[in-house]
């Protein structure tokens, strides 16, 4: 048994999405929907998919899932209407760009119970898996600095553009507010200082963020970083133990009795590998099968959009510290 899948956003995501599901056997891509209609053609007719115009098509193809890797304004509207169709969803970061619409999306994925997925690869990648198996195998973390950069912020086209990004950190650092909640706990405050630098967007920020068990994080995001390595990084302090991951392919344990304990590399032949998206997709595919839950649920994805709202009401507040919703 397979799962049938529409893609709507054949852009440079969309593309690497369609990749990376090229290695799943049960999977069959059944159209590729963009606005461009030689977008969709270029991506659609190499693999034997229909090229499609929008969801509509997509819907009428008979498929059971679709991958939303549209621009970020468009993820609420579409996936709401995706599921209103009754198909199962993979969307793209972030999961919407107000949190009137995440708070709908999270009420329709609890109301009909189709699958929801949001494609936080860091999840699968090695070196927070590394740091999170050692979380899983007792390591506790009671506080963390972490930082999350972009060398330029030119590409895509639309990325300065706030209508259609929702703000810098709704692209970018998305990613780490995951990533802290997943390692450390929920993020339940936030106070946060931006600056417009090189953009006409904030693109120097600043966080402190109070995650559950009273444990702090500070937290760092810049958009015109140049793209020299570690573009990310993230420092967990235990009990005299500190766990390191530098980008998605390097991490290090140290402890009081082994201080200089090496760095771990983590290898891949490709990005899409690398980069979890490989996993990723294919956790989805096991989900809309039903042989595993989603490994990324619905209120994963609210709780980092609620996090990115509070940030943002922060800033403009001059650096009020901000409580997270849960609701
Ligand atoms: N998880 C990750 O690591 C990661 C990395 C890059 C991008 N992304 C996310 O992927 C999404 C897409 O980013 P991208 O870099 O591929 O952007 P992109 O601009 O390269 O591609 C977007 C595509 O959508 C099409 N499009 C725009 N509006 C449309 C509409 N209303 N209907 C149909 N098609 C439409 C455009 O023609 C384009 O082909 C974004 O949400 C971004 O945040 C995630």
């Amino acid at each position: 048994m397979g799962v049938r899948v529409g893609l709507i956003g054949a852009g440079a995501m969309g593309r690497r999405h369609l990749q990376a599901l090229s290695r799943d056997s049960r999977v069959e891509i059944a159209g590729v929907a963009d606005a461009v209609a030689d977008a969709a053609k270029a991506a659609a007719e190499p693999i034997g998919a229909r090229p499609c115009r929008d969801l509509a098509d997509l819907a009428a193809l008979k498929v059971d899932a679709v991958f939303v890797t549209l621009p970020n304004v468009y993820h609420g509207p579409v996936v709401l209407e995706a599921l209103a169709r009754g198909l199962h969803v993979f969307s793209e970061k972030p999961m919407a760009t107000t949190l009137d619409e995440g708070r709908q999306i999270r009420d329709q994925v609890r109301r009909d119970g189709r699958i929801y997925q949001i494609g936080f690869n860091r999840r699968w990648a090695p070196a927070y898996r590394f740091i999170r198996q050692h979380i899983d195998a007792g390591f506790v973390p009671f506080s963390a600095n972490v930082k999350i950069n972009d060398g330029d912020m030119l590409t895509p086209s639309w990325y300065t553009n706030v209508a259609i990004s929702g703000g810098f950190m709704y692209d970018t650092a998305v990613h780490l507010f995951d990533m802290v909640a997943w390692l450390i706990g929920p993020i339940e405050r936030v106070t946060a200082l931006g600056r417009q630098s090189c953009y006409p967007d904030y693109d120097d920020i600043a966080l402190l963020l109070r995650c559950a068990g009273d444990r702090p994080v500070v937290f760092s995001t810049c958009g015109h970083a140049s793209w020299a390595p570690p573009q990310e990084r993230v420092e967990l302090y235990g009990d005299h133990a500190l766990l390191i991951s530098e980008d998605l392919d390097r991490a290090r344990y140290t402890t009081r009795e082994n201080p200089h304990a090496d760095w771990q590399q983590f290898p891949s032949s490709d990005t899409v590998g690398l980069w979890g998206y490989v996993d990723e997709d294919r956790a989805f595919i096991d989900a809309c099968l039903g042989t595993a839950p989603p490994p990324v649920t619905v209120d994963d994805a609210f709780s980092s959009l609620a996090a990115l709202d509070a940030a943002y009401a922060s800033i403009a507040a001059g650096g009020l510290p901000t409580r997270v919703p849960t609701e």
